[in-house]
């Protein structure tokens, strides 16, 4: 038995971790001291705020450091690493500011939007409405005209920016002054691009209007899985009072202390690594675009994140095109979105990005012989399998 479950993981190893171009833009990879610590000693214990537990002296240190690097790198008043995921995270914002029957203000997942936030998601547990923005998704951004006149008549209780199809900075300066008029906290959930946050590269919700960005650690960020919270003094000190014991009993301290590192990574190379995922997006979803494939967003020069987005206007022409990348182990999701932060992560650069356009159309334009282009796979992988933007060991 032990075997057998040993034997799944190590071909899970194999495959994905050196066999297959990971291109799903929720997706990343942990640098090899980041993924020690993940097995460390951290992961068998507890600690509780009403301080039960004995023994967590250096539980209690790693958290302090984690959450001043975390306040240091998103230049936030307060952070709070404890949420076990982003959805939690977006939780912790929602329940702790809104109550049964107010009415929230985010992006539908009709265009886009994160579905967990919406019905049925943490919308309908925690009885709350959800409006829409007015939203063009020719431009994948707000109407902003649009979207201040909706502000001032549906008057929601909170106003969330963030979404799982990004491709833009939103315009949340000009919207958070009109939802601040109207009453409304302001959030964003930085979940997929929250490193490119901590890079500089996207745009800075905390400077911008936000009193809180929170969201998942893996995406864009490239942490181990899991949940952050960055806020204003105000807001940042009630969640932080609101997290236990409502929705982190024990916090995983093994995936904190692995945080921890992960944030000196990216106070040191963040900004390279941010800089680097932009600029592959956009090569990619050029030579992409000049393949003929669908790709968004054109005139607005198709992304500046982590992620080309192509539009089959059907999801199962969606899933085909997905199902023939991975027969080649390529990997995308059905959405289609590509993702660049895992290879770039992995040290490729603009001249990559045109090979991999280069096998992505072999393998759904021209159908070439898939045992060819898997080869051709493993090669480009090959070739970058340590990882950049982190501490030599
Ligand atoms: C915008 C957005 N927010 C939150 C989440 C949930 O993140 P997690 O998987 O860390 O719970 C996702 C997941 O993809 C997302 O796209």
């Amino acid at each position: 038995m032990i075997d057998e479950i040993l034997s799944v993981v190590e071909k899970h190893e194999k495959w994905r971790g050196k066999q297959c171009l990971n291109l799903i833009p929720s997706e990343n990879v942990m640098s090899p001291a980041v993924r020690r610590i993940i097995s460390s000693d951290f992961g068998h214990r507890y600690t509780a705020r009403d301080r039960f537990y004995m023994g967590t002296r250096f539980t209690d240190e790693i958290e302090q450091y984690g959450e001043k690097l975390a306040r240091e790198v998103f230049r936030a008043d307060t952070a709070d690493l404890r949420p076990l995921s982003g959805h939690i995270a977006d939780m912790i914002f929602l329940a702790t500011y809104a109550k049964p029957n107010d009415t929230i203000m985010c992006i539908s997942p009709y265009v886009g939007g994160y579905p967990g936030m919406w019905n049925p998601g943490l919308a309908r547990l925690l009885q709350l409405k959800a409006a829409p923005f007015p939203f063009s998704k020719h431009d994948m951004n707000m109407k902003v005209e649009e979207a201040k006149k909706a502000i001032e008549q549906i008057k929601p209780k909170i106003v969330i920016f963030g979404a799982s199809y990004i491709t833009f900075p939103y315009p949340v300066k000009e919207l958070a002054q009109t939802a601040h008029e109207n009453g409304a906290i302001v959030g964003y959930d930085g979940s997929h691009v929250l490193g490119l946050i901590a890079g500089e590269q996207f745009q800075d919700p905390l400077r911008e209007g936000a009193c809180a960005l929170f969201g998942s650690t893996h995406k864009s960020f490239f942490g181990p899985q899991g949940g952050m919270i960055l806020a204003d003094k105000e807001h940042g000190e009630t969640m932080k009072e609101a997290i236990f014991p409502t929705f982190v009993d024990n916090a995983h301290w093994n995936r904190i202390a692995a945080l921890t590192l992960t944030l000196a990574e990216a106070r040191k190379f963040g900004k390279a690594y941010a800089k680097q995922v932009a600029i592959n997006s956009r090569t990619l979803a050029e030579a992409l675009f000049d393949y003929g494939f669908p790709v968004v967003c054109r005139h607005l020069g198709f992304t500046q994140s982590h992620q080309v987005i192509l539009e089959y206007g059907d999801y199962s022409m969606g899933r085909a095109f997905a199902e023939k990348l991975q027969e080649v182990n390529i990997i995308v999701d059905c959405g289609v979105r590509i993702g660049t932060c895992e290879v770039t992560r992995r040290g490729m650069k603009e001249g990559e990005m045109l090979k991999i356009a280069e096998l992505i159309k072999r393998t759904a334009v021209d159908g070439e012989n898939s045992e060819k282009i898997r080869k051709d796979v493993a090669k480009l992988c090959s070739e970058f399998h340590k990882l950049k933007y982190c501490f030599a060991e």
